[in-house]
């Protein structure tokens, strides 16, 4: 089956045609960092009115980079939940128009299922790793989310969160701090760049949740020590300071992150670990990881980066999987949570067992 998707859930508008295999034809990201860049995060109906701007070119473009018609595709999947109402509402509008037009079957994606499959493409040009084997146990760790999964098969169904952040996700810590320290949006990758070049020993911050057993992970009260520190020393400069602090933030939430996963992977019987999300692509926590993972007797699979971003390829592969079994949504309705089950609840307060 030949499957095009569609991806409008945050600050990317993405299209993708991609085969029920995982093999990705073509896969086209518009990106809003630009826009959003000036207020150091995602302002929603700014993002809605570029996905509408955005929509019909990324998808036209989609096409034609597969080298198909639009009436040639099987099938047609766009991301329902979890995201922003407006920019959800963009992508499903324009999906549910097109499979009218084209008289094409549609499925609604949970995008984080969608993430969660992501080490199942496969791009022409980009060296992937083989795909992981079920079950395994996948780290989600982007801007929006970040949890740990225990992933049986290709369906929301099959798949059970194993504890999550009760603030803020990991990838949001690093545009936080970023802010903070006057380093712009977003910020992973540029605290990624001078952590590499600081001593992560230098400057004494928190640990967050590091309690032994919690799958949960709480980046909230690291992210105001930061803020504390800065309050007490300054801001610095570009300096070694500077590079140190980063180094001193990103090594606790590796080290978290990383700690955390091996412990579920090793509680789960699993054999694979993933990672997914944007911070997947943090050098550090790729290394740390490997590490930790090898040490433990598991493989460690990372997507491509280009598959750890938001994407509309991974939608089309997961919406791949439910229209070969048959599955057909004939009005897509919109949420801004996921459909997966949570463990995890956000905020203070009494805990689920196992915490
Ligand atoms: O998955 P993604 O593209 O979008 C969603 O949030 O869904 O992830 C973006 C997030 C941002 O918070 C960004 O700062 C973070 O991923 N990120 C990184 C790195 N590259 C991107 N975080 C840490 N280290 C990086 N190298
Ligand atoms: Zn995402």
């Amino acid at each position: 089956m030949i499957v095009l998707g569609i991806e409008t859930s945050c600050d990317e508008t993405g299209a993708a045609v991609v085969r029920s295999d995982g093999e990705v034809l073509s896969d086209v990201v518009q990106s809003q960092v630009k826009l959003h860049a000036p207020y150091g995060g995602v302002v929603p109906e700014l993002a809605s009115r570029d996905h509408l701007r955005n929509a019909q070119p990324v998808l036209v473009e989609a096409a034609a980079r597969a080298g198909m018609e639009l009436r040639d595709i099987d099938g047609i999947a766009v991301t329902c939940r979890p995201g922003l109402s407006g920019a959800l509402l963009v992508g499903v509008q324009a999906a549910r128009g097109l499979a009218w037009a084209l008289q094409k079957p549609l499925v609604g994606v949970d995008h984080l299922v969608g993430h969660l499959l992501s080490p199942f493409l496969r791009f022409a040009k980009l060296e992937s790793p083989a795909p992981p084997a079920y079950p395994f146990v996948a780290l989600l760790a982007s801007g929006g989310h970040t949890a740990l999964y225990r992933v049986d098969a290709a369906s929301v169904a099959s798949i059970r969160e194993l504890g999550a952040t009760r603030d803020d996700a990991a990838g949001e810590a690093f545009d936080k701090v970023a802010k903070l320290l006057g380093l712009g949006y977003p910020g992973g990758p540029v605290v990624d760049r001078l952590a590499k070049e600081g001593n992560p020993e230098a400057i004494d911050l928190i640990w967050p949740m590091r309690r032994r057993g919690s799958l949960e992970f709480s980046f909230s009260g690291l992210k105001t020590d930061v803020m504390r520190w800065v309050e007490k020393n300054g801001r610095p400069g570009n300096d070694t300071t500077l590079r140190d602090l980063c180094a001193a933030f990103q090594r606790r939430v590796v080290d978290t992150l990383v700690g955390k996963a091996v412990t579920a992977a090793t509680n789960e019987g699993a054999k694979t670990l993933v990672l997914a999300g944007g911070v997947a692509a943090n050098r550090e926590l790729r290394e740390r990881a490997l590490t930790a993972a090898t040490a433990a007797g598991i493989r460690l699979v990372v997507p491509p980066f280009r598959a750890c971003t938001d994407n509309a390829a991974m939608i089309a592969y997961a919406g791949a999987q439910r229209l070969e079994r048959g599955e057909r949504d004939v009005d897509i309705e919109i949420s801004p949570n996921t459909a997966l089950p949570r463990v995890t609840r956000k905020g203070r307060g009494e805990r689920a067992t196992g915490v």
